[in-house]
């Protein structure tokens, strides 16, 4: 879920006790709830991110912070072949239950990626970047992975929701656990795949609106609010 405190009444903020476990062992513990969790940001992730994808046959697709799996699962019925990367040891779990054909492996993205060898025709990367501290080495390291003309699609937490104070977070018996969002811009963001071995960048914001509230009805209040950055881009 993406909450800010508006989103609880008065009588829920009041009683609603608030855990920071850090981001990784948030995503551990909240693994196993993630996918029935009804998420504004990650439903408009779901209508946009493929489709920018575009996924073909026999294509090698590495996903970097592959979650749960929800795209590895869809790179696979598209007839690639996907690739996961994960630091939450909970997240892999739910994907290699889910998905036990395909390759994952934990990693930290704000590390040099453990992918030396391999090499992909596209990269994509979903609803992480407000959790890394270096999203420059992340870029290059994304670059240094693709064939020459390879795609980079990258989503993201748009950068006007965590200036707002808006961020990750999931409850559980009456604990609010909240896993931080870093204040990026758009040209932060923007200028890392610039200067990392990209051409052809093409950057879409995407706003709240009717058919979300429809899908999720607390979602109204982000009614034409940009709520989602996706950055595409060509290897040079
Ligand atoms: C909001 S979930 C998105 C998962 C998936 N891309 C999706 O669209 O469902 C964010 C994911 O990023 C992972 N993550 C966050 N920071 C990370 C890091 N530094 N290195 C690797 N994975 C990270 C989390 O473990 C979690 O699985």
């Amino acid at each position: 879920m993406y909450l800010d405190d508006a989103a609880l009444d008065g009588g829920e903020r009041m009683s609603m006790r608030v855990r920071r476990p850090g981001v990784r062992d948030g995503y551990d513990a909240w693994s196993t709830t993630y996918d029935e969790t009804p998420n504004p940001l990650v439903a408009l992730d779901r209508r946009y991110t493929m489709r920018l994808l575009e996924p073909r046959p026999s294509e090698r697709i590495l996903d970097a912070g592959c979650g749960t799996g929800a795209y590895l699962r869809l790179i696979l019925l598209a007839g690639s072949s996907p690739f996961g990367l994960d630091f939450s040891r909970g997240m892999l779990r739910v994907a290699r239950r889910r998905l036990p054909s395909v390759p994952l492996a934990q990693a930290n993205l704000d590390d040099p990626l453990p992918v030396r060898g391999w090499v992909f025709d596209a990269v994509l990367c979903a609803l992480v970047g407000e959790h890394l501290e270096n999203v420059s080495l992340l870029f290059r390291e994304f670059s240094a992975s693709l064939v020459a003309g390879g795609r980079l699609i990258f989503s993201v937490f748009h950068p006007e929701m965590a200036a707002a104070g808006i961020e990750a977070n999931f409850e559980r018996e009456g604990v609010e656990y909240r896993l931080g969002a870093r204040r990026y811009s758009v040209d932060d963001y923007v200028d890392a795949v610039d200067r990392s071995g990209f051409r052809g960048l093409r950057v879409h914001e995407f706003c709240g609106d009717a058919a979300l509230a429809d899908e999720i009805p607390w979602a109204a209040k982000y009614l034409s609010r940009p709520l989602l950055l996706t950055v595409e881009a060509r290897k040079t």
